[in-house]
């Protein structure tokens, strides 16, 4: 990548000038370690992925749950040999990069303080500009990515995030400027999918697993509840359908289920968390559409959003709605690096970056005043 002349005129005149948010000189480095996935990613200033990698940390299943020393540790183990080894795939040296990115919230906190950290000395060493990106906008702005939704996915529209510690339908009026309209009052769509499945007797992460024993199994057999069905609003809740699926296993008896009882428990539940999805969507589209008419594109992410039985129920219900449905490729609804590059992309280009005086925190919602843009 060749450098143009604001490095060239910066290096003449002996001091560094004030940096011009606006211009991205180079390929953009992004890392996520909020959670238990460690990825890299580089991507060009207009979008391009040049190189990406994700780890899913193996150490956690035995434990039945993400644990949060094991996974900064893993974090700190790994990230050094996959910057090397995405730069190698992208064919770029350190030199070349324009900017250095980096998930600082929400998430565990060991694992932001790792992949921060790590950003900002990369940044600083390199004389680049660290940019601090919120995981959540992030997920929001993946439609985005060039390529992904014929059209480019232009503001506003309906945005449902459903990973395993966030469930929400958000307004995504335009960058920096999110509404939630509903979120869940209880457990998240993901860690629902994780508990069934443990219930069930699958292993963790449960979601996947549950996804492909529900394939073979009749969601009819047991009459399972449908939380908030038909409430005004668009909130979720997933804990008393959680409990109805754990009196079901026992009913069954003492011990591992039978397999076919499993599969059509598991079938039962992913039925039910599909109608709960798409009468949720549905209430947050007619929302929506009071503040914004045209209202046209859905668009649903989070490690979830790869569920297929989910992504069919939801394209219904935005059909019925008149609007289209955008889903990113699983790779790209769970975590990853991409979508962390993009936003520090998009808030570059708008000149709203946030940098390194944004220190990592657990806790760091959508529409807090940092993110906010005018
Ligand atoms: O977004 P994500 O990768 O990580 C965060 O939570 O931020 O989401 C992980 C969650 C887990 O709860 C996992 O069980 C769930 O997404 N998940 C699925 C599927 N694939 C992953 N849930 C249902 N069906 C799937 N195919
Ligand atoms: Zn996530």
């Amino acid at each position: 990548m060749a450098h143009g002349g604001p490095r060239a005129k910066r290096v003449a005149g002996g001091r560094r000038a004030a940096y011009d948010a606006r211009m991205i000189e180079g390929p953009v480095l992004g890392i996520e370690t909020s959670c238990d996935e460690t990825a890299v990613a580089v991507l060009a200033p207009d979008g391009r992925v040049l190189a990406e990698r994700v780890l899913s940390q193996s150490g956690h299943a035995e434990h039945g749950g993400v644990v949060p020393e094991i996974a900064a540790r893993a974090h700190l183990a790994h990230l050094p040999r996959m910057v090397d080894a995405v730069l190698a795939a992208a064919g770029i040296g350190l030199a070349e990069l324009g900017a250095v990115a980096a998930t600082v919230g929400p998430g565990l906190i060991g694992g932001l303080l790792v992949g921060a950290n790590y950003g900002k000395g990369l940044a600083l060493a390199l004389g680049r500009r660290f940019v601090a990106v919120n995981h959540l906008e992030a997920h929001a702005l993946t439609p985005r990515l060039p390529g992904l939704v014929p059209g480019g996915a232009p503001f506003p529209y309906l945005l449902l995030l459903l990973s395993g510690g966030h469930t929400q339908a958000v307004a995504v009026e335009g960058l920096g400027r999110y509404r939630r309209l509903g979120t869940t009052l209880d457990d998240a769509a993901g860690e629902a999918f994780d508990k069934a499945a443990k219930l069930i007797g699958l292993g963790w992460p449960g979601g996947p697993a549950l996804e492909r024993l529900a394939a073979r199994g009749d969601a009819a057999r047991f009459a399972l509840p449908r939380p908030m069905l038909g409430r005004a609003g668009c909130d979720f809740s997933f804990s008393g359908l959680k409990t109805a699926v754990a009196h079901e296993a026992a009913k069954l008896g003492a011990g591992a289920l039978a397999e076919q009882d499993a599969a059509d428990l598991a079938a039962g539940f992913q039925a039910a968390v599909a109608a709960v999805l798409a009468d949720r969507a549905r209430h947050a589209a007619a929302l929506l559409r009071s503040a914004h008419p045209g209202l046209s594109l859905m668009v649903v992410s989070g490690g979830v959003a790869a569920n297929q039985a989910l992504r069919a129920a939801l394209l219904a219900a935005a059909e019925a709605e008149g609007m289209a449905l955008a889903a990113p490729p699983p790779r790209l609804c769970g975590d990853n690096a991409v979508m962390v590059a993009w936003a520090a992309i998009e808030r570059l280009r708008a000149g709203t970056a946030l940098g390194p005086e944004v220190l990592p925190r657990p806790r760091w919602p959508l529409d807090d005043a940092l993110l906010r843009v005018a």
